[in-house]
């Protein structure tokens, strides 16, 4: 697979995917990275263009989204957009305001200069979206304005080929922006010389291209959660290993409702042998009286290596296929580093047996786009992600008794149907409801009881680095918690509507 050309950092804007996915209609594949993930993926590629987002923080604030410093030192061309063009001024020498009546939300009509390279070809007054309270009112020396406002108040762009920095104060990656899909192809074809490599089918041949001579000889088993990583890559590999390859999936008690149905009904569509090995009281057993987290999740981890390898040896398979993404080996220091074969998996289960990593260059978005692409059904390419220790870490504070899995899978199987029914789940990016075991008093029929919590939490995030608490409508809050309690168990709902930072996705 041909390196990635395109870095875009996300600077904290509801339109960074927008970014990542009119890049892809445009035909570019594009590395999306929050500004932590940016200096490790940056010691191992090397972009040909930078396109920084807009995001709703303000140049002037402690905690706004920095990309590292040395960003403007790469001699790469660098196109700011809102927010980040107001970072890109002020880092350069330029001055930022918040002058309110300079704000700008919606259409605007603009006057371009068309003889710069980013606006060669569009017409020279045109309708563009904006979104922002802040705006540069001096741009940096050496820099050009190179468009305005109608009332000429904003400066809606600049440019200095000769510092390699571009800014547009709109967004060109909205549709609104009538030409704004010409002024990003400018950005990348004119002024930074990138290449179009973004074709699903070409990632998909790619991938069976480099396998092949594995498969010819080799057996494989992968490890099968039904979630959108290891069903697309079934689907990529399964016509290339035939029946060497087989799908495990372990059953390890922590599933959800009517899981292992859906599980089920994607290795089939994904047209893949698949193995369910019950495991569900070897889980409980390992992780025992454990209550601590991180201790449920080592145990659990130790456990599912242990029995991908036995059936690894009980398939005589030559290699465990995982899913490892981009993402994941970013996050564990070794991004670009991976080879497709490792004997070693640095991300976390040590396997003795080889591994496969043939989505070690992708993304989560590319990776659904190919899971669309080769008409997986939609229960496969927007799949929400579930952690592997499932529900066992969704019982706050006690061991993951058997009692309180059937109470905590009960509770989220209701939640997610109401969810679903009214319309609210394909609205957030994760789903989680977690069982708090400190009980509380309540009343049920004239009855005193002593019973537990159930926490509802949604959250909408782009790579859960960083995620935004959903507040579901009163409605469906109301539906929710009359719902649950209706359990024996249940006295109290709790929504959890808090960031991340400072709390993160998962209770545990
Ligand atoms: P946090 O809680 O760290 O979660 O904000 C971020 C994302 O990672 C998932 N997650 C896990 N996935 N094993 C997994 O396979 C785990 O132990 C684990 N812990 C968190 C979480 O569900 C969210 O999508």
């Amino acid at each position: 697979m041909k390196p990635i050309q395109i870095l875009v950092v996300d600077m904290g804007s509801q339109y960074t995917l927008v970014i990542g996915r009119t890049l892809r209609e445009l035909g570019f594949r594009a590395a999306v990275l929050s500004p932590g993930k940016v200096e490790s993926w940056l010691k191992s590629n090397k972009p040909k263009a930078i396109i920084l987002s807009g995001g709703s923080a303000s140049v002037y604030e402690d905690n706004s989204p920095k990309p590292p410093k040395n960003i403007l030192k790469l001699n790469v061309p660098i196109l700011g957009i809102c927010y980040g063009m107001q970072w890109l001024a002020h880092k350069t020498g330029g001055r930022v305001v918040a002058h309110h009546e300079r704000k700008e939300y919606g259409e605007a009509v603009v006057r371009f200069d068309t003889k710069d390279l980013l606006f060669q070809g569009i017409k020279g007054k045109n309708v563009v979206w904006a979104s922002h309270g802040d705006s540069v009112e001096k741009v940096p020396a050496g820099c050009k304005i190179i468009a305005r406002s109608q009332d000429a108040k904003v400066i809606e762009a600049m440019s200095s080929p000769t510092k390699l920095i571009w800014g547009v104060q709109f967004h060109p990656e909205v549709t609104h922006t009538k030409e704004g899909k010409k002024i990003l192809v400018n950005f990348l074809k004119r002024i930074a010389k990138c290449e179009k490599d973004w074709q699903p089918a070409d990632i998909v041949n790619d991938i069976r291209n480099e396998t092949a001579r594995i498969a010819a000889q080799k057996k494989a088993i992968i490890g099968f959660s039904g979630g959108v990583d290891s069903t697309t890559l079934s689907a990529v590999l399964a016509p290339v290993f035939g029946n060497k390859l087989l799908a495990v999936c372990i059953n390890t008690g922590g599933l959800r409702r009517n899981e292992l149905e859906e599980i089920k009904f994607n290795a089939e569509a994904a047209g893949i042998n698949l193995k369910i090995e019950k495991a569900a009281a070897r889980f409980r057993k390992a992780i025992g009286r454990q209550t601590h987290s991180e201790l449920k999740r080592k145990r659990f981890k130790k456990l599912y290596g242990r029995i991908l390898e036995e059936e690894a040896k009980r398939f005589k398979a030559d290699f465990i296929v995982q899913g490892s993404l981009a993402t994941d080996l970013i996050e564990s220091g070794s991004a670009g580093k991976a080879d497709l074969i490792k004997s070693h998996h640095n991300v976390g289960l040590n396997l003795k047996v080889k591994e496969l990593h043939p989505f070690r260059n992708l993304f989560k978005y590319e990776v659904r786009e190919l899971a669309r692409s080769l008409k997986l059904p939609s229960s496969v390419s927007e799949r929400q992600p579930f952690p592997g220790p499932g529900l066992f870490i969704r019982i706050i504070g006690e061991p993951p008794k058997k009692d309180k899995l059937d109470i905590v899978r009960w509770a989220d199987g209701e939640v997610t149907d109401i969810l679903k029914k009214q319309k609210a789940y394909d609205s957030v990016s994760q789903l989680i409801v977690a069982l708090d075991c400190q009980r509380t008093v309540g009343i049920k029929g004239d009855g005193r009881v002593y019973a537990y919590s159930i926490i509802v939490r949604g959250v909408r995030t782009l790579d859960f680095m960083t995620a935004e608490g959903v507040q579901f409508p009163a409605n469906v809050r109301r539906e929710i918690s009359s719902t649950v309690t209706k359990h024996p168990k249940i006295v109290r709902v709790f929504f959890d509507e808090t960031n991340k930072p400072p709390a993160t996705t998962e209770m545990e």
